[in-house]
């Protein structure tokens, strides 16, 4: 489990509480299926964190945006397992895969429709602040997702495009999990600006560990299809940069590697790997990684309340950085 066992406990509760109808079940039984599979809970824990930083008195009155945000990102993960042809998630069969497309679509509009709900369960003078910071990083995810998706056939993606792009598909969810904490605990805009500042670098982070994940993931730990991005040509952070690096002698290889049917593939995840290794790209993204955990750490350095008090969220990240799962 990462970071507070007490938080990640809370919310487990309160998600195996959510009261879906019994039918139709083709709707409720995949939201019930997805919310029940070992999720890590780190956004939902981000919520409860952001709002004990600013020292809430009732922690239980972040509890429903809580839920909000990992509804949310279920939704999201459903519809994203369709969009990246993925059979696993949570080391489980992913719902379009269990079920079919159609249940995945509508299941996972559902989750998303259960998570504004869930905003209306906050002390009211803090909902319009939630429903417009909730509805722009929920856009933004959706932009997000269709940089990554228009990137899978444009060949000449730079570091910069990227960065941005995950910064919208990931990024923007933890630090806006982190800023509603705070909106309810009544924090300062400063400060609330800082918090999202954390998150949001941290999230570029944790996606850049992803990326890597994906190829060099344990299978029985990662719970997803391992290198399933290197057979969707996704444009991953190890991607990026072997095509920064690479020189002329290996270009006719990588760009059959991309192009050409007939390699089967684990032929492919061989050949690629094989490129990574070369140029030592899991290094440098290692670093790339490292540099912007850091940048987290600088804006968690800026928010206007005692070190101590922070520990948890150090902490955390620096688990994250870690992660196998
Ligand atoms: C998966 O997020 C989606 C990404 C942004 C990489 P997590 O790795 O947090 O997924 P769960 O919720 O723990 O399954
Ligand atoms: C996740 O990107 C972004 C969202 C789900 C919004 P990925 O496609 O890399 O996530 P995984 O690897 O499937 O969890
Ligand atoms: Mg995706
Ligand atoms: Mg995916
Ligand atoms: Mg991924």
């Amino acid at each position: 489990m990462f970071g507070n066992t007490l938080y990640v406990e809370k919310i487990q509760h309160a998600l195996e509480q959510s009261n879906f109808p019994a039918t139709p079940d083709n709707l409720y039984d995949p939201v019930r299926y997805m919310l029940s599979l070992s999720g890590k809970r780190i956004r939902p824990l981000l919520v409860l964190l952001g709002a004990d930083l600013f020292n809430i008195e009732n922690i239980d009155d972040a509890l429903p945006a809580s839920l909000a945000i990992e509804y949310f990102h279920n939704f999201s993960l459903v519809h994203d397992d369709i969009m990246d042809n993925a059979p696993l998630r949570r080391g489980k069969e992913a719902v379009h895969k269990k079920w079919n497309e159609s249940v995945a679509i509508l299941s996972g509009d559902a989750l998303l429709v259960k998570a504004y709900e869930q905003l209306a369960f906050v002390k009211v003078e803090y909902i319009p602040e939630l429903l417009r910071i909730f509805s722009q990083l929920a856009i933004e995810v959706c932009e997000g997702q269709q940089y990554d998706m228009d990137f899978e056939s444009i060949d000449s993606i730079t570091g910069d495009q990227y960065i941005e792009m995950i910064r919208l598909k990931t990024s923007v969810l933890l630090g806006g999990a982190l800023e509603m904490g705070a909106i309810i605990a009544n924090a300062t805009l400063v400060d609330r600006k800082h918090i999202n500042n954390f998150g949001v670098n941290l999230g570029i982070a944790f996606q850049l560990q992803d990326d890597i994940l994906d190829v060099y993931g344990d299978p029985s730990t990662f719970g997803k299809q391992i290198a399933g991005d290197i057979i969707a040509n996704k444009k991953t952070i190890l991607y990026i940069l072997l095509k920064s690096k690479l020189e002329q002698e290996d270009t006719q290889e990588f760009e059959d590697l991309l192009t050409n049917k007939a390699i089967t593939s684990d032929e492919k995840i061989t050949r690629m790997k094989n490129l990574y290794q070369k140029y030592h790209v899991v290094q440098e993204a290692g670093e790339l990684k490292g540099k912007y955990t850091h940048l987290a750490y600088e804006s968690l350095q800026k928010v206007n309340v005692t070190e101590p008090q922070k520990k948890e969220l150090y902490s955390l990240a620096d688990n994250l950085m870690r992660r196998t799962q």
